[in-house]
């Protein structure tokens, strides 16, 4: 009786894991940084077509489309995405996505098309719900070095800086701008040159409608670390010499106890 209850609980747990685990009832969640590039996953094993028919859309888009040497890329999509023929063809139908937009959040579904004799079919295979997120982060300068800024992408247009003292927002950069004198574009990355107190605040960089790329958090320090390991030897020096001390008195109380005794 006790055994046959177990035994049902065991099947049901069991059967609770399968559900879970099925592919078909999982939307894929995966997020990626803005202007980074993305693997949206998807794979197929079974009515595999030589060569295969994929499809990659969103609710109000056709994503990517690829038959072969085939392709089709979607307006918004247009040199960004990719599902590599290499890869299809061994049933990999993961979307690559470059340079990614805060407009490419969103559910993407992909669906293999196959040839019945006379018909089209297409196949639901994947769900993926891609999320896409600002880049944050903070940086300690130390005065007279330079500061870089990522700009991560092309998407870049405008660089605003705020004073740690200040409320107002100035430009510093401007994409094709002509007053950025104060600092260098290279690679997809801005240096400012010899950094000073006022350099200390935050910098926010903006795609063309106005939303934060990039936030960092600029600190600018004092170049402390040469004071601090001198401090830290004379310190060490000190110890030694307070250490050093006590033992001297033993040693003199000891010379002086043995000195002493024997005039005693
Ligand atoms: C498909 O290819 C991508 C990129 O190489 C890889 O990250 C992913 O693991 C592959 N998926 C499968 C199911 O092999
Ligand atoms: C902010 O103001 C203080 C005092 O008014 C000044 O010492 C400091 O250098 C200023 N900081 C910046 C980043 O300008």
């Amino acid at each position: 009786m006790d055994r046959r209850y177990w035994i049902s609980l065991c099947l049901l747990q069991w059967l609770a894991n399968c559900v879970g685990s099925s592919p078909l009832s999982s939307a894929i969640h995966t997020s990626s940084k803005v202007g980074l590039s993305v693997v949206l996953p998807c794979a197929v094993t079974s009515h595999l077509d030589h060569p295969p028919h994929i499809q990659w859309q969103t609710v109000q888009d056709s994503v990517f489309e690829r038959m072969g040497e085939e392709q089709f890329q979607g307006e918004a999509y247009k040199h960004r995405a990719d599902v590599p023929e290499a890869i299809l063809v061994q049933g990999n139908c993961s979307l690559f996505l470059q340079d990614v937009r805060f407009s490419d959040a969103g559910i993407y579904k992909s669906y293999l098309v196959v040839d019945e004799s006379s018909f089209q079919n297409r196949i639901f295979i994947q769900s993926v719900h891609l999320s896409v997120v600002d880049h944050k982060s903070t940086k300690y300068v130390e005065t007279g070095k330079d500061l870089t800024l990522d700009l991560y992408t092309n998407q870049a247009q405008l660089v605003i800086f705020q004073n740690s003292n200040d409320t107002a927002w100035a430009v510093v950069w401007e994409r094709d701008g002509d007053k950025n004198n104060k600092c260098h574009l290279s690679n997809n990355k801005l240096t400012f040159k010899s950094v000073t107190a006022s350099s200390a605040g935050m910098y926010k960089v903006l795609d063309s409608e106005g939303l934060a790329l990039s936030t960092v958090k600029v600190l600018i320090t004092e170049p402390v670390l040469l004071r601090e390991s001198q401090v830290l030897e004379r310190k060490t020096l000190l110890g030694k010499a307070t250490m050093s001390t006590p033992f001297l008195k033993i040693i003199i109380t000891f010379l002086t106890f043995h000195l002493v005794l024997p005039f005693n």
